[in-house]
């Protein structure tokens, strides 16, 4: 049902996290994998195990807000494989920058705006050809673009106003193409994870021990998030498993989402309210 096999696959930032967790996925299941990193280290510590799990690769160090590079990867990409199936855009980054919007700066803006949603426009636009390239062949008809957004595009981030815009703008951006390639059987969804262990997002060790049963409370489904829950929506995604799918989005939060304001309190109750021990709303 999954119909991978063969098939070629860009994933951005594909050296660590979400996005190597993705490449590696796709590898396992057969999947030609091209990885654009920034990074050269982790870009080969991804490329050595792409290699030794025997997964056709191709690992660059790119950075993906640079056009110049994307299209040279491009190109690369069309002499070594022809065309191109399935896009992974899963650079997205808060670049440490927290804080009241009154206090964020045009320049913060500009940084954020790079590597949260315009690279997306510079991959995607680069790659469009050898999709449609793919896609037009009768043999691999079908195409697949996923888009990592965040969670934070679906509710108010306080402290992360400008980073939590430009995500929930990946959702009008994933509607809006899907709509536009529908005809040409290239799907565009998005991914929206909550908050999921990575080297960015380094949530366990940043909790205190005695707050982390808090976490299995907060969360419906009792824990954050790791990079093997994106593969699993970037394999249902890429695959024909979706093949009906296009224009929307996976939230990835463990429930998170649908709990809004409710969690557990020690004893095992819901509420919606302050930490209280006796008042409020309990259920
Ligand atoms: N981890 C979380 O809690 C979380 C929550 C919501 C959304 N997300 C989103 O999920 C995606 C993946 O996040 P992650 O936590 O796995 O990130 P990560 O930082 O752990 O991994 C991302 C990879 O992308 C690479 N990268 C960064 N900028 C790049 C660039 N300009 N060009 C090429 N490569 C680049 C990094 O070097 C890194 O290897 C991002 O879009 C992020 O915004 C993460």
């Amino acid at each position: 049902m999954l119909n991978l096999e063969g098939k070629i696959a860009l994933v951005t930032g594909g050296g660590a996290g979400m996005g190597r967790a993705i490449a590696e996925a796709f590898g396992g299941q057969g999947v030609r994998v091209i990885v654009a990193e920034i990074d050269p280290a982790r870009a080969e510590a991804v490329r050595v195990a792409l290699d030794d799990a025997k997964v056709d690769n191709l690992v660059e160090v790119v950075d993906v807000r640079d056009a110049g590079q994307v299209a040279a990867l491009a190109g690369k990409i069309a002499d070594r494989f022809g065309g191109l199936d399935i896009l992974v855009n899963n650079v997205g980054d808060f670049m440490g920058i927290v804080g009241p919007f009154a206090n964020s700066t045009p320049e913060q803006w500009d940084i954020l705006y790079q590597v949260n949603l315009k690279h997306m426009f510079i991959v995607t636009h680069a790659m469009l050809p050898l999709m449609r390239k793919s896609s037009a062949d009768s043999s691999r008809r079908g195409g697949s673009i996923i888009n990592v957004s965040s969670i934070e595009g679906f509710r108010g981030i306080p402290g992360g106003v400008v980073y939590g815009a430009f995500k929930a703008a990946i959702t009008g951006f994933t509607q809006s193409l899907a709509v536009e390639l529908g005809r040409e059987g290239i799907r565009v969804n998005t991914i929206a994870p909550e908050t999921t262990d990575t080297e960015q997002v380094q949530v366990t060790n940043w909790t205190n021990p005695k707050y982390r049963d808090h976490t299995e409370r907060w969360i419906p489904l009792g824990r954050f998030g790791v990079p093997r829950d994106a593969a699993g929506c970037a394999i249902f995604l890429a695959s024909d498993l979706s093949a009906w799918v296009t224009g929307t989005t996976i939230h990835m939060d463990g429930g998170a989402l649908a709990a809004a304001g409710w969690y557990r309190t020690p004893a095992g109750q819901w509420t919606n309210m302050p930490v209280i021990a006796d008042k409020g709303l309990i259920f």
